[in-house]
């Protein structure tokens, strides 16, 4: 039997979409003929994203403003969303925040405001959408990093945020299975680029270490962590949930503590 992906009309919500890879996973749904909503804090990103969300194919294309750790404001949109597009078929939640600092250098509100964007933010899109998602058939994705489960200096607040993130995962997959809901994280690897490697790895020496560290010798392409999201929200992946799935070309093998150290070196060399 041939396997089809249909996503057209499905209803498919992209929080932080705008930019970056997560605006590789709306514009890729778009192409498939998907119902889009995208938000994050800028309205002229949502707007122009929206557009391109149109252009690529979405059957339909919205989009509104918030900040994710606005817990009334994420409901808010996500109301509004419901009441223009219907169930949720597919959620992912992406808002995340990064910058290279080590612990004892940032201050307290540096490290919250990482925790509050990417963690925070993550709990307060799976509450408010939770009475939206169709059921049975939703299936959500966070989309987390390696520096989740793979301690890097200088990355202790995205560490701390995105670990929780993923327990957020497993914690829903038990308690929201028996309804049909599936949900998984998603953990890109070193993708070209993108805000996340502009902030981390920005000269030519230390994206040809990323290169060199994984596996497959190159960097990913945002359409390699959308075409997971396409997998995993499709009927191929139906016994699916719970998982932490690497999009990483195999740099989860080899660990990025050494690509940590480098970030640690660097901050430490500024100093002296
Ligand atoms: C130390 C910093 C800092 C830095 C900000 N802060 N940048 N501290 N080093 N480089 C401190 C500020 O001084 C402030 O603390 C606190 O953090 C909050 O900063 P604000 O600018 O007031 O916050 P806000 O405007 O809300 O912006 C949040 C942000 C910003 C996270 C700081 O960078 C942002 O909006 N980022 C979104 C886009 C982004 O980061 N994308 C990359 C995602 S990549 P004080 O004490 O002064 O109040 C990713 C994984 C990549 O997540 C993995 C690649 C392998
Ligand atoms: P990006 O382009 O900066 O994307 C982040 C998105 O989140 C933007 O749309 C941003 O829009 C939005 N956002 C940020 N703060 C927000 C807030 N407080 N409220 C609402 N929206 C907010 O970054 P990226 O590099 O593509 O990363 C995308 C995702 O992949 C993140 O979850 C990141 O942790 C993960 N990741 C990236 C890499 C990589 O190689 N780049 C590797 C591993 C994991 P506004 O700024 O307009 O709000």
């Amino acid at each position: 039997m041939a396997v089809t992906l249909d996503f057209q009309d499905k209803v498919v919500i992209v929080v932080g979409g705008t930019s970056g890879i997560n605006r590789g996973i709306a514009e890729t749904f778009a192409g498939q003929g998907a119902c889009v909503a995208v938000a994050s804090r800028s309205q002229d990103k949502v707007d122009d994203t929206v557009a391109s969300l149109l252009k690529a194919g979405a059957s339909k294309a919205i989009g509104q403003a918030f900040d994710v750790r606005d817990s009334e404001a994420v409901a808010a949109g996500l109301t509004f969303f419901h009441e223009q597009l219907g169930d949720f078929d597919i959620l992912v939640s992406g808002a995340a925040g990064n910058f290279p600092a080590l612990v004892a250098d940032m201050s307290v509100n540096a490290f919250r405001a990482v925790v509050e964007i990417d963690l925070m933010g993550t709990l307060h899109v799976m509450k408010a959408s939770y009475p939206f998602l169709k059921k049975p058939g939703c299936s959500i994705i966070n989309i987390s990093a390696p520096q989740g489960y793979q301690p890097s200096e200088a990355q202790g607040h995205v560490g701390a945020a995105k670990a929780g993130v993923d327990q957020i995962t497993r914690v829903l997959a038990l308690e929201w299975g028996k309804e049909g809901i599936r949900i998984n994280s998603v953990v890109p690897g070193f993708i070209a680029d993108t805000e996340g490697m502009k902030r981390l790895s920005a000269s030519e020496e230390s994206l040809a270490v990323s290169i060199d560290y994984t596996p497959l010798n190159r960097l990913g392409e945002k359409t390699d962590v959308a075409n997971m999201c396409l997998m995993l929200s499709s009927e191929l992946a139906g016994f699916v949930t719970g998982q932490v799935i690497e999009v990483d070309g195999g740099l989860y093998l080899r660990g990025s503590s050494l690509f940590g150290k480098a970030l640690g070196d660097m901050l430490r060399a500024q100093k002296t």
